[in-house]
This record gives C-alpha cells, sequence and structure tokens, in this order.
C-alpha cells in the first residue's frame, strides 16, 4: 500500500513552531506533522540505511499481475495502443534493469540493504512481466526478450539507477498528461500507475543508497567512486543528448513524448514533470534524500526561461 499525501501543508514559520504544530495536528492529525517537522538524520549512519531500506521494503505493493483484470478497449483505442512504437524497447529494458539488479543482490553482505534490492529486482521483473501479458493480451507483437551482457553489477546498478533518475523524472509527466489527453482510457492508467509510482521509490531508494555507499567507503574510495558517479551521469546525459537530437531512434521516452502528440509546450513539459516529481516523491520520508539533478536542470531551464515552478515541498535533496 501507498502511504497517504500529506496534503497541501501550511509553510512552517520557525517563531510560531507551536501555534503551526497546533495547527497542523488539528487538521491533519499528527502523522503529518511528523512528516513535516522530521528529525534530522545523519546520511550514511546506520540509521539513516535502516530508513531507506525500510521504506522501501514497506511501501512495497504485491499486486499480482496474475490477478489483472485488462479492461475491454474499443477498436479506436486498442489500434492507438498496438501502434504506440515502444513496446518492444519497453518489455526489453525493464527486463535487463531486473536482471542487472538482481546480479547485485548476492554480492549485498548487510540482510536488510540486501532485501530491498533483492525487493527492486522483484519489482522490475514484475515491471517486464505486466507489460508482456499487456502485450500478448492485446495481440502486441513483441520480438524474442534480448538479454544485455552483464559486466560489473555494482556498475550496472549504478548506471541503471542514474538511467532511472533521468528517464522517471519525464515518465512522471508524460503519464500525467497522457492521462488527461484521454489518450489511454482510465481503467488502463489506473494498471499502469503501480509502476510509475515504483519507479519513484526506486530512484528514492537509489539516491540514498548512493549517498549512503559513499560516507561508508573509506577516504581513499572516494575519488573512485566520485568518478563512477561522474562516469555514469556523463553516460546518461550523453545517451539523451543524443536522444534529443533524434541519433537514437529506439529511445521509448522519446518515442513516447511523439506517438502520443502532446499539446503542450516544452516549458509546459517540465513544469508537469516537476509538479508530479514534488508529487510522488512527497509522499516518503521527509528525512530521505531526494533526486535533484534532473529535477535542479528542469528548474534552472524553467527559471532562465521565464517558466515558473508549482509548489515543491522542501525536503534534502542528493544525487
Ligand atoms: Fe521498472
Ligand atoms: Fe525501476
Amino acid at each position: 500500500m501507498q502511504p497517504e499525501p500529506t496534503g497541501a501543508l501550511p509553510a512552517l514559520r520557525p517563531r510560531c513552531v507551536l501555534c503551526y504544530t497546533m495547527r497542523v495536528n488539528a487538521q491533519y492529525g499528527w502523522d503529518a506533522e511528523v512528516a513535516i517537522m522530521p528529525a534530522k538524520i545523519k546520511i550514511g549512519s546506520q540509521e539513516h540505511l535502516e530508513l531507506f531500506c525500510r521504506s522501501f521494503i514497506d511501501t512495497h505493493d504485491p499486486y499480482d499481475i496474475e490477478k489483472i483484470e485488462w479492461p475491454e478497449l474499443d477498436r479506436d483505442t486498442h489500434g492507438r495502443l498496438a501502434a504506440l512504437p515502444f513496446w518492444n524497447e519497453a518489455v526489453s529494458t525493464e527486463g535487463n534493469v531486473a536482471l542487472k539488479v538482481q546480479a547485485l543482490v548476492p554480492l549485498i553482505s548487510d540482510p536488510l540493504l540486501r532485501e530491498a534490492i533483492a525487493l527492486q529486482g522483484f519489482e522490475e521483473g514484475r515491471h517486464s512481466a505486466l507489460l508482456g501479458k499487456m502485450t500478448s493480451h492485446y495481440g502486441i507483437e513483441v520480438p524474442p526478450f534480448v538479454r544485455d551482457p552483464l559486466s560489473d553489477a555494482e556498475w550496472d546498478f549504478i548506471r541503471t539507477g542514474y538511467g532511472e533518475c533521468f528517464d522517471s523524472f519525464f515518465a512522471f509527466g508524460l503519464f500525467s498528461l497522457a492521462g488527461e489527453s484521454g489518450f489511454f482510457p482510465p481503467a488502463l492508467l489506473r494498471l499502469f500507475e503501480p509502476i510509475i509510482q515504483e519507479e519513484a521509490r526506486h530512484i528514492l531508494f537509489f539516491v540514498n543508497w548512493i549517498a549512503y555507499r559513499r560516507v561508508r567507503h573509506p577516504l581513499f574510495q572516494r575519488p573512485h567512486d566520485l568518478w563512477q558517479t561522474t562516469l555514469a551521469l556523463a553516460l546518461q546525459v550523453w545517451a539523451r543528448i543524443q536522444t534529443a537530437r533524434g541519433a537514437q531512434t529506439d529511445d521509448f521516452l522519446l518515442q513516447s513524448t511523439e506517438s502520443v502528440k502532446l499539446d503542450i509546450t516544452f516549458r509546459g513539459f517540465l513544469e508537469r514533470c516537476l509538479q508530479e516529481n514534488d508529487r510522488r516523491l512527497r509522499l516518503y520520508d521527509q528525512r530521505l534524500l531526494r533526486p535533484r539533478l534532473v529535477p535542479g536542470i528542469a528548474g534552472a531551464i524553467l527559471k532562465v526561461s521565464g517558466g515558473r515552478r508549482g509548489a515543491a515541498t522542501p525536503v534534502a535533496t542528493q544525487q
């Protein structure tokens, strides 16, 4: 079960904490108060490890894809769905991400961290299986799954994590706009909602894991960590530059944007991505670090181009 959103909480004024506390408690209950005024947590501490692993494990949604009742689609909707060009890429991407995440599990010695990463591997496999079931239910042809070669498990996990930080940010906005446009029927969107929210949990877990790992490593290992992180980010930025230049036509995120044919400016799209990113990540413990790189770049683009950001919950950030 996903936690309930805390809603629009009043802005915290440090000089009248008592008034604020009474107001929030009266309106939202003590849970909301805990969410908006959290105690600080030391990044890299045992407490931090337990918090980001427990938050991840406790918010797992145990839905069973075998019990999904696929909605009837009218001919037009089915035609639009089947014509989307990215199903092959989506199924194989999710399948490969699952294999890469699962490959890291045996190398993790801490039982709680191992449980959390194994759970993420399970969720990625479920994404791939759900997409596979959908394509077969609606008669959408998808070529056989091709495995990416595995390299170093930790490096694969880092590359995958940064890849998800980039792609999920845009997927949040795209999914919201696709729902509004009526391109997909609500019944189908409801089936895909857990996948999108799970990606929010994955990137939240990832940025906390990478910060925890960095702090726990001895000082002499920090340059290597920095190099790994920089390289992973640079490779992801390069991949997305290629995408933006249209050089990589198999990128399913770009294809999604083009296929759904959204009537929205680039700035409007970025604003929606930021709003959705804030909304989805706001659901989790406010002491956890949040991804900041992609939202930060998007916010900077909006600022430079004169756009305005929607209200965001102030939270700690890291990437
Ligand atoms: Fe996934
Ligand atoms: Fe994921």
